[in-house]
């Protein structure tokens, strides 16, 4: 136990950079009407990566993106129109603005997540030259699943989940490159039925938590009456120790972490049938057996898929990212915190305005674009090694 203790405290101490702290200063805080500023929207106009039956929505989709009522950000699959065959049906897909490296915590806070038939929910990491480049899928589900399913995918050199790592989850494939397992990734299945679906709301929802260090991803689903008091979303550090053990790690023991993942743009989308979701034997399992010669395609997306569609949206508290490593790509200046000075950008969507969405569309605004984050993210990380420091001594 001391030699594990002193190991890391070296492992602190060796990265005096800033990136092993478990303290994190908030950097930007997506939610409300202003959620939309920190996101773009994809190039292509619709799936073009998963063989999918989706358009993606623009920001004349002001019915599919909208902060409600409740001031919460919703993200849904079009469930008004009748689709005629060989038409796709619009659903949404956003790109955050900024990329991140490792250093960083995202933070999803959500009370919906999209599920149903054909709906294939994710929120996710990618690199800028996807495949390659890693990715992250800290929140992936399908059809009428009750679990969340977690993984990282990799090109070329090793990664591989450690057996020995603590994880709550199940493992259920340990190989993460992409050619590997069917390009399946080394997937985790948390085992809380509260996690995804029907339960997930039902619980209130919960908070996904990602930690991305040089040392491990690890991944955290935390259920609405497990949420610490200390993690609220107007918090301006996040300390990820107060968390206990991870639902999901991917170490670096066995993953080189460092060399398989560049820079990271956070993805949020709903996908229709394709690859995963579409797939008759997964879809089988938790849907009706498709009749005849249907497919997932003509037997959901097209014609009125109102009720199909009634439960495929995602509704968000926030979106906040916190990071000691702000060196990776900033198209946007960072959100200092809720209730504190905001981005002035108008968001190209919203129920009451419907913009032109042209702030949405590209990362360029007239904001100023220098902060204090780099020099915050030093600070933070001495701190934090004070602060473990500190604990190690007590
Ligand atoms: C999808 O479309 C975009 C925009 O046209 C293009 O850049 C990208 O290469 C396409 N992806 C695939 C896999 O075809
Ligand atoms: C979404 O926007 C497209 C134009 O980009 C439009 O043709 C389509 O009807 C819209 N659908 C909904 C449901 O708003
Ligand atoms: C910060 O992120 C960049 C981009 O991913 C990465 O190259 C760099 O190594 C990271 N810095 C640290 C200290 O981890
Ligand atoms: C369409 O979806 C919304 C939720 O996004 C739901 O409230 C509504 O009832 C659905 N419409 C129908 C006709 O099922
Ligand atoms: C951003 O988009 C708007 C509207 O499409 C356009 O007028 C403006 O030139 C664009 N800016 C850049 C830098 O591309
Ligand atoms: C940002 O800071 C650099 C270095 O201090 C300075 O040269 C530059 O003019 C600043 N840019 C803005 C937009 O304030």
């Amino acid at each position: 136990m001391i030699s594990k203790l002193s190991t890391s405290l070296l492992a602190v101490v060796l990265a005096l950079g800033g990136v092993q702290a478990a303290q994190y200063p908030l950097t930007e805080s997506h939610h409300g009407t202003t959620f939309f500023d920190g996101w773009r929207f994809p190039a292509e106009t619709y799936d073009n990566t998963t063989n999918g039956d989706t358009f993606w929505a623009t920001a004349q989709n002001t019915s599919l993106l909208y902060t409600n009522d409740a001031g919460r950000v919703i993200l849904k699959v079009d469930n008004t129109t009748s689709v005629p065959y060989n038409e796709k049906r619009y659903a949404p897909k956003l790109l955050s603005k900024n990329t991140y490296g490792p250093g960083t915590v995202f933070v999803m806070d959500a009370v919906h997540l999209p599920y149903g038939c054909s709906v294939w929910g994710a929120f996710w990491t990618q690199g800028a030259n996807w495949p390659a480049g890693g990715e992250i899928d800290i929140f992936e589900g399908i059809n009428q699943r009750k679990e969340n399913m977690m993984a990282l995918h990799t090109s070329g050199g090793t990664c591989t989940i450690d057996q020995n790592s603590q994880m709550v989850g199940r493992i259920d494939a340990t190989d993460c490159d992409q050619s590997a397992n069917s390009g399946s990734g080394c997937t985790v299945y948390d085992q809380n039925e509260n996690s995804y679906g029907e339960a997930f709301s039902q619980a209130g929802g919960g908070i996904f938590v990602t930690e991305w260090t040089n040392d491990a991803i690890k991944i955290w689903f935390i259920s609405r009456s497990n949420v610490p008091d200390s993690l609220s979303a107007t918090a301006d550090t996040f300390d990820t120790s107060v968390l206990g053990t991870p639902t999901a790690e991917y170490s670096s023991s066995t993953c080189d972490i460092t060399n398989l993942f560049e820079p990271q743009t956070l993805t949020l989308n709903i996908a229709l049938c394709g690859d995963f979701a579409g797939l008759p034997a997964l879809l089988e399992q938790t849907c009706p057996v498709l009749e005849g010669d249907k497919t997932c395609y003509t037997t959901y997306v097209i014609d009125d898929a109102s009720a199909t569609y009634a439960n495929a949206y995602f509704e968000l508290n926030y979106i906040n990212i916190y990071t000691t490593n702000q060196t990776a790509g900033n198209d946007v200046p960072t959100v200092s915190g809720i209730g504190k000075s905001t981005t002035t950008i108008t968001a190209g969507v919203s129920k009451t305005a419907s913009g032109t969405g042209s702030a949405a569309t590209n990362g360029t605004n007239a904001a100023g674009s220098n902060s204090s984050a780099g020099r915050n993210g030093v600070e933070w990380g001495l701190m934090g090694l004070i602060g473990l420091g500190l604990s190690l001594i007590i």
